[in-house]
C-alpha cells in the first residue's frame, strides 16, 4: 500500500511553462524513504525547473507538488530538506562559517549545534583553511564545496541537489561520493540531478531521465546488469534515441 508517509516528495501531473515554453510536461515522479536517485537529462530537459518546484521555489502551472505530504512552501518541511542551487549566488564578503551560522539561524538551529555542525561539515569538505577567508575569494570547486556543508547543515532527511558534482576536483568527487553513500547507509533520501554518469551509476537506486520536459524513463539503473559497468551510459543513450518524444 502507498500512503503519502512511504513518499518524500511526490508530482502529479506537473507542468511548468515559461511563456510558449513548456520546461515540465505532464511529469509525475515521486521518491520513496531512503531511496537515491539520480535525475538525469540533456541540457534544457527541465531538471533546475523540476527541482524548484520541489522544494517550492516556483508554482507549478499544473499539478500538484508534496513534500513529505504537504506544500513544499511550509516551514515545517523546509527544516527536513537540504538544497543545493545548480548556481549559488552567496553574499560575496561573508566567510563559509558565516555562511553557515546564517543558514543555521535560518532553520531554527542553535548557536552551539551550529558551531558543533560547522566544524565537523568543514573538515568534510575540507575548507578549514579557507574558512577564514570571503566567499568572493573562494575558485569554483570551493564555493560548490561551501554548498555542499551548506546543505547538510541541518542533517537533513531528503537531500535535494542540482549537479552538485560540477566543479570538484577527482579528489573532492570521490570525498564527497563517499559522503553521499554514508548518507545514503543512514536512511537519508537523496534526489540529485547529474550529467556524470559514472558517479549516478556508483551511488543510485534508481534514475529518471528526462527529455524535453518529460520523463522518458523511471527505474533502476542495473536492468542491462551483468557486463560490469557502463550501463547507465548505455542506457541513457537507448532511453534518448527512443525517447518516446520526439
Ligand atoms: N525563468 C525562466 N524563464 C524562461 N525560460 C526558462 C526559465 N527557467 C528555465 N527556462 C527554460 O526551461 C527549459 C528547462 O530549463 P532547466 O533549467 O529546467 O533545464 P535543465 O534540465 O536543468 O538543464 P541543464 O542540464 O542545462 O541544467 C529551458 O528551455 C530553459 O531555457
Ligand atoms: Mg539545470
Amino acid at each position: 500500500m502507498s500512503s503519502m508517509e512511504d513518499k518524500c516528495f511526490e508530482l502529479v501531473g506537473v507542468s511548468r511553462s515559461f511563456g510558449d515554453l513548456k520546461a515540465v510536461d505532464d511529469l509525475t515522479l515521486s521518491l520513496g524513504r531512503g531511496e537515491v536517485t539520480g535525475f538525469l537529462g540533456t541540457n534544457g530537459a527541465g531538471k533546475t525547473t523540476t527541482i524548484k518546484m520541489l522544494i517550492g521555489l516556483i508554482r507549478p502551472t499544473a499539478g500538484t507538488v508534496r513534500l513529505f505530504g504537504e506544500d513544499p512552501t511550509q516551514a515545517s518541511t523546509r527544516a527536513r530538506i537540504g538544497y543545493m542551487p545548480e548556481m549559488a549566488y552567496y553574499y560575496p564578503f561573508l566567510t563559509v562559517r558565516e555562511l553557515l551560522a546564517f543558514y543555521g539561524g535560518v532553520c531554527g538551529m542553535d548557536r552551539r549545534t551550529i558551531r558543533t555542525r560547522t566544524d565537523e561539515l568543514l573538515k568534510d569538505v575540507e575548507l578549514e583553511e579557507a574558512a577564514k577567508r570571503p566567499l568572493k575569494t573562494y575558485s569554483k570547486g570551493m564555493l560548490q564545496r561551501a554548498g555542499i556543508a551548506q546543505a547538510l547543515l541541518n542533517d537533513p532527511d531528503l537531500l535535494i541537489l542540482d549537479e552538485p558534482f560540477t566543479g570538484l576536483d577527482p579528489l573532492a568527487r570521490i570525498h564527497f561520493r563517499n559522503l553521499l553513500k554514508k548518507l545514503r547507509d543512514r536512511g537519508k533520501s537523496i534526489f540529485f540531478s547529474s550529467h556524470e554518469l559514472g558517479e549516478t551509476e556508483l551511488l543510485c537506486d534508481n534514475v529518471a531521465i528526462m527529455k524535453k520536459g518529460r520523463c522518458i524513463y523511471h527505474g533502476p539503473v542495473d536492468r542491462l546488469a551483468g557486463d560490469g559497468g557502463g550501463n547507465l551510459e548505455r542506457l541513457f543513450l537507448e532511453v534518448l534515441e527512443k525517447g518516446g518524444v520526439s
